[in-house]
């Protein structure tokens, strides 16, 4: 295939090229993440010329399917949901290469049988292979799977070697603080820290990648990049989907475990990090979590810092949908939240008063996800008269996540003519104008650097613990207090009346994205 057919970000990336020869066994092999976003992923790897020249694919999970059934699977998965279409070529490489094996997670000799395919397929090619797992399956399996590694030496195979086994874990990492120091102690016991990849999609993103690009590529920003000069932060994770036939799983997340604890704070802790020393994995997660300790808990209750909120019926593109509580799989006194909203303070040198405002929610009235920097007003002496009729706004810098990826800036401009009259303005940069639409997706980039071993991207044992910190104190409260304080908001509409409430309290609004 032609070069430029490749992605920008990826052509000169030597890095890379480098994976060595790697079999990727996926656990949860027929689940939906499978065929939506890891199939094609690896198969877009391929079209890339990304992947090792010996490649193996194998599928593993409960369900007894034949190599030529989970081929065909796998190929239709392609067909439907991966951003380039099949070529027969790419496909026809990957595809001798697949294989299943079906087996339980807490079944030990079906471990051992899994290695042993592993064993048979390195004896046919006469050479060692990486095993990157995949662990991609319902969280109660997450420990009985590394267990089994452990158990059928799986997990150290090759250890001490570059090409060492590495293990890739799906979220929920964990449902409150607890369960996640648990599941640490789980990988701990066999696992070390740097063969494992704690898996937040959000951070395979190109414009989440992007926002450390812009501040430290760039001098002008990070000068102003603290208290002194900005006012407030704002991040906004939107979606329009509703729950979907997810029900049974979202009724025991929520917003807040499901969005908030994991997207929006990986957004906030490269907003808000200090700069560090390096971009190697673990001086960008040291610094991540040290912002992440730093800031201060949550106030809990009535008039607190944390607003939680269902969706109602109401209309999404013109059309009537149901509210959260009428949906498939939903209880009709349910307590689980489809929206929060909350205010954080970071307590150290670089943000002490600068309110982070965070929201995400389910049925809102446009899908984006934006990082908004609201820089503190100018003086108004100068403009004094124009700005009271014509409204000088505040600078913002505000990074577009998705869609319509992109950076813009708001800026005061004169209005042409004789008179002095200002206007906002907004200055915008679109990766689609200038790289092209067709981006590589978040998996793409996280399996590739899950099999070269960059660990940048992913989520280390104690930052996840530093998150589930900060919030397990409103999933308990929230438990204690049943549906009492949960506000609701129209589908279709930008979230409850109290999230604006929160903002107003402290003489800020939410930005219409
Ligand atoms: C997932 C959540 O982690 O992220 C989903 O479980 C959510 O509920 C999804 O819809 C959003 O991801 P994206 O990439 O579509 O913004």
């Amino acid at each position: 295939m032609a070069e430029t057919e490749r992605h920008p970000f990826l052509q000169g990336l030597s890095k890379h090229r480098g994976a060595p020869p790697t079999v990727v066994v996926i656990f949860g092999a027929s689940g939906d993440l499978t065929a939506r976003k890891l199939i094609p992923a690896i198969y877009n790897l391929g079209f890339d010329g990304l992947l090792p020249a010996d490649f193996f694919l194998v599928g593993y999970g409960r369900k007894p399917i034949a190599d030529d059934d989970f081929r065909k699977d796998a190929a239709a998965a392609i067909t439907e949901f991966s951003r380039r279409s099949l070529d027969p070529a790419v496909w026809g490489r990957l595809e001798p290469n697949t294989s299943y094996i079906s087996g339980g997670y807490d079944e030990k000799a079906a471990f051992d049988r899994l290695a042993l395919h592993l064993a048979d397929i390195e004896k046919k090619i006469g050479r060692e292979l990486q095993p990157l797992f995949y662990i991609s399956t319902p969280p109660n399996v997450f420990a009985p799977i590394l267990v089994n590694l452990g158990a059928s030496g799986l997990a150290a195979k090759y250890l001490g070697q570059p090409h060492h086994a590495k293990v890739i874990i799906e979220k929920p990492f964990g449902r409150d603080l607890d369960s996640a120091r648990a599941l640490n102690a789980t990988i701990r016991s066999v696992l070390e820290e740097h063969q494992v990849y704690r898996i937040d999609h959000y951070l395979g993103k190109e414009t989440v990648q992007d926002l450390l690009v812009q501040r430290f590529a760039n001098s002008i920003f990070e000068p102003l990049w603290n208290r002194d000069f900005i006012d407030s932060v704002q991040i906004t994770v939107a979606e329009e989907v509703g729950v979907g036939s997810r029900g049974g799983y979202y009724e025991q997340s929520g917003c807040l475990r499901d969005m908030i604890q994991n997207h929006t704070m990986q957004l906030l802790a490269l907003t808000a990090m200090e700069p560090p020393g390096s971009l190697d994995a673990e001086s960008v997660r040291d610094e991540k979590v040290k912002v992440l300790k730093a800031i201060q808990p949550l106030t809990i209750g009535p008039a607190g810092e944390v607003i939680r909120a269902q969706y109602a019926a109401g209309l999404m593109a013109g059309k009537q949908v149901p509210g959260y509580r009428e949906e498939e799989g939903i209880a009709a006194q349910s307590g689980t939240e489809t929206y929060a909203a909350l205010r954080l303070s970071i307590n150290n040198w670089r943000w002490q008063g600068v309110p982070f405002y965070l929201r995400s929610g389910k049925r809102m009235a446009r899908r984006v996800s934006e990082i908004a920097i609201n820089f503190r007003r100018p003086p108004g002496t100068l403009f004094a008269d124009e700005s009271a009729r014509f409204d000088l706004a505040a600078n913002t810098l505000s990074f577009q996540i998705q869609p319509d990826e992109g950076l813009s800036l708001i800026l005061n401009t004169k209005i042409p003519g004789l008179e002095t009259r200002t206007q906002p303005v907004k200055m915008s940069f679109r990766y689609a104008a200038t790289f092209g639409s067709n981006t590589a997706e978040a998996y793409e980039r996280l399996v590739l650097d899950a099999m070269i071993g960059d660990g940048t991207l992913f989520i280390r044992g104690d930052e996840a613990e530093a998150s589930w910190k900060l919030y397990t104190p409103v999933l308990d409260y929230w438990r204690s207090v049943g549906r009492t304080g949960m506000d609701t908001y129209a589908a279709g509409s930008w979230g409850p009346p109290g999230a604006d409430a929160l903002l107003a309290s402290r003489g800020h609004c939410w930005r219409q994205p």
